[in-house]
């Protein structure tokens, strides 16, 4: 009998630079499963239809990014409750007839940040942003046991808008704008756009504890300037987002395929292919 190759895909528009199909072919070749995966261009005015005929042609799992999770969002019958939290969805399944929908960016970020050693459990966190990046990853951070997790923003009525929904759950949500970064952190996560502004760096005081870790969403060739920032301050590990990639990645993989890969040798090949 011959045995097709599985069909998944990520879709988003621009998508040219996407490194989900390299990422998600070491998995499948890590776990010995025959896996396509490729990348699905999409308007706004055909994003549904790309996702119903992927699936309608028998598709596996649809990877969903910039700037379509949210429409995903809209399009799923049954969402996860950390994708019902962000409002966005990046990973999509066909099951029983019903298309699924859950957000793995964030427990991609938990995962990396215990690879790096520092596990969040019982750590004070401070969040800058309060975009998508971060509304994405607050839940997880918080069920990962956070002691403290303050978001601040360049809009502060945005950092508390987002925290609302959850601040009735724990008492280790704060909120606030760029000027309340007072404390002492163990980590600090950029989930801003700024590193990609090079004319607007991201200029917050910060003090850290003596084991702190500086993660900025962002990844590249090159210590971003919050990265560089935070060391000249004090912190004494620092991140980029690349780990978060491969992490979420792994956790999409988890779910339509039932075998968890391994992140850390698919993160040495891109890391070293960024260099
Ligand atoms: P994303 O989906 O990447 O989170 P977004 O939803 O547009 O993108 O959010 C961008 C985030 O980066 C916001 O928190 C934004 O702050 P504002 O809400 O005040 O706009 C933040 N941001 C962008 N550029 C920034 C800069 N130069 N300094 C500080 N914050 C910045």
């Amino acid at each position: 009998m011959t045995s097709y190759p599985l069909q998944c895909a990520v879709i988003g528009n621009p998508i040219a630079h996407s490194r989900s199909p390299e990422i998600h072919h070491a998995f499948a070749k890590q776990c010995g499963l025959a896996l396509q995966y490729q990348r699905l261009l999409a308007n706004d005015n055909d994003f549904s239809d790309h996702v119903r005929g992927f699936f309608a042609q028998g598709g596996r799992g649809l990877n969903v990014t910039v700037p379509f999770k949210e429409k995903a969002f809209a399009l799923a019958d049954v969402i996860s409750p950390r994708a019902q939290q962000a409002g966005a969805i990046n990973t999509l399944w066909m099951q029983d007839g019903q298309l699924h929908g859950c957000n793995t960016d964030g427990i991609g970020l938990v995962q990396d940040l215990i690879r790096l050693g520092f596990d969040p459990k019982q750590q004070r966190v401070l969040l800058i942003g309060a975009g998508g990046a971060a509304r994405g990853v607050l839940l997880p951070l918080i069920e990962a046991g956070v002691k403290q997790l303050r978001v601040v923003n360049r809009t502060a009525a945005k950092a508390q808008q987002l925290i609302s929904p959850l601040a009735h759950t724990t008492s280790a949500l704060e909120a606030g704008g760029l000027d309340n970064t007072q404390g002492i952190w163990d980590i600090v996560i950029n989930a801003t756009s700024s590193s990609l502004q090079a004319r607007h760096p991201l200029d917050v005081p910060l003090s850290f504890s003596s084991q702190a870790l500086a993660y900025d969403m962002v990844y590249g060739a090159q210590p971003t300037p919050f990265m560089q920032s935070c060391l000249q301050q004090g912190a004494s590990h620092s991140a980029d987002g690349l780990g978060m990639l491969v992490g979420q990645a792994a956790e999409s993989f988890a779910i339509w395929h039932g075998q968890r890969p391994d992140p850390a040798p698919v993160l040495t090949f891109l890391r070293q292919q960024l260099e």
